[in-house]
């Protein structure tokens, strides 16, 4: 690689893993599991072409069948699932790279016809979302959900736990919590979703509390060094909002350091857009107070990167759409080569095409 003063190539010890730079692949959902909502042949070719990202985090993934929300999401909760992982996990390996798994639910964004006996989705409460999902048929509106009763949320932390070894089992490197972008922990923790008077709701330290169980249950599972947590903040995406989320983001903090994970991974701003969104949200109390690695995502490029992990503002800088198109993305930024465009009409769903097509540099 040429741009060897770049931050951005500079290795870092994550846990047990080294990178050998800061470029994360971060988790993009492409809608192509096969039988079984398992990974399929494609998944691997797609994944292998990207292994020389310091880091890849696999798509979001499905810890049990009431936690899809879109067509074609993979699980990691059958056999089948874990064996086609392996898979995955086992070529990313053999080409020299670290992949971990992002574990899901999606609580109130779902439709009855993805879950089981069509029953309703299940939420921290019964607030619709004003939000839409990709189902057999097209985009639909997202269905009325039902509250979780509190005697069903320690079947839930188990269904993380077993998540969790199951994706250590698949040869993942680390799994990533998924409490960001309006999803069921998401929903637990801002107030735009969460209605509950039991000790799950009302004040931050409630809301936290499930979000702190999962985390434990999978530190403890699989050690905090190979668990990391997804955050938004501030992103209205899927119609979730908090009323302070200052103190409530500065107290998931305090509880994550009592448990000591290994990376925060934090969307700045609004998800897939707007970074400003929230102008007097301070991003920096997050990076500067949590002990382990800040992952920072949402719209860098490679100057922006640099400067960020420069100024100390991040360790590592997670790429979503620049990865779709790129499978050699670290050697482009390397050689400040130009970058494929995107096809958005490929992202979701389909087969090879938009998926494993995309071309590398011709070497030399
Ligand atoms: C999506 O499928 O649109 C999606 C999934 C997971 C995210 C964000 C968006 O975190």
């Amino acid at each position: 690689m040429s741009d060897v003063k770049s931050p951005l190539f500079q290795g870092f010890e994550l846990g047990a893993m080294h990178l050998p730079n800061r470029v994360v692949m971060a988790p993009l959902t492409r809608n192509r599991a096969g039988k079984g909502l398992a990974p399929t042949e494609l998944a691997v070719e797609y994944y292998r072409q990207r292994a020389s990202a310091g880091l890849i985090i696999a798509e979001a993934t499905q810890i049990r069948p009431d936690g899809q929300g879109y067509l074609d999401t993979p699980g990691i909760h059958s056999e089948e699932q874990v064996e086609a992982w392996k898979a995955v996990t086992d070529a990313v390996h053999a080409a020299g790279g670290h992949i971990v798994l992002q574990l899901w639910h999606v609580g109130r964004i779902s439709h009855v016809s993805l879950q089981p006996g069509g029953q309703a989705p299940v939420a921290p409460s019964a607030v619709r979302a004003k939000a839409q999902t990709f189902v057999a048929e097209g985009m639909v509106d997202v269905s009325e959900p039902r509250a979780l009763e509190s005697n069903e949320l320690p079947q839930l932390v188990e269904d993380y736990r077993k998540a969790a070894a199951n994706a250590v089992r698949a040869g993942f490197d680390a799994v990533e919590v998924h409490a960001a972008n309006g999803y069921l922990l998401d929903q637990f923790l801002r107030d735009g979703a969460n209605r509950r008077t039991d000790a799950y709701g009302g004040s931050i330290e409630n809301r936290v509390r499930l979000l702190n169980e999962v985390m434990e249950a999978c530190c403890e599972e699989i050690g905090p060094d190979r668990v990391g947590v997804r955050l938004s903040p501030v992103s209205p995406f899927n119609d979730l909002v908090d009323s302070d989320p200052q103190p409530l983001f500065e107290h998931v903090i305090d509880v994550l350091n009592g448990l000591s994970p290994l990376y925060i991974h934090v969307i700045e701003g609004a998800t897939g857009g707007d970074r400003g969104v929230a102008p007097d949200f301070d991003f920096g109390a997050l990076r500067h107070g949590f002990k382990g690695a800040y992952i920072a995502n949402n719209g860098y490029d490679k100057a922006f990167a640099e400067a960020a992990i420069e100024a100390g503002d991040a360790d590592l800088i997670a790429f979503g759409r620049p990865f779709v198109a790129n499978p050699d993305l670290v050697r482009r930024y390397a050689l400040d080569a130009p970058l494929n465009d995107l096809n958005p009409a490929t992202l979701y769903g389909g087969g090879a095409e938009g998926y494993t097509d995309y071309p590398a540099l011709q070497e030399g």
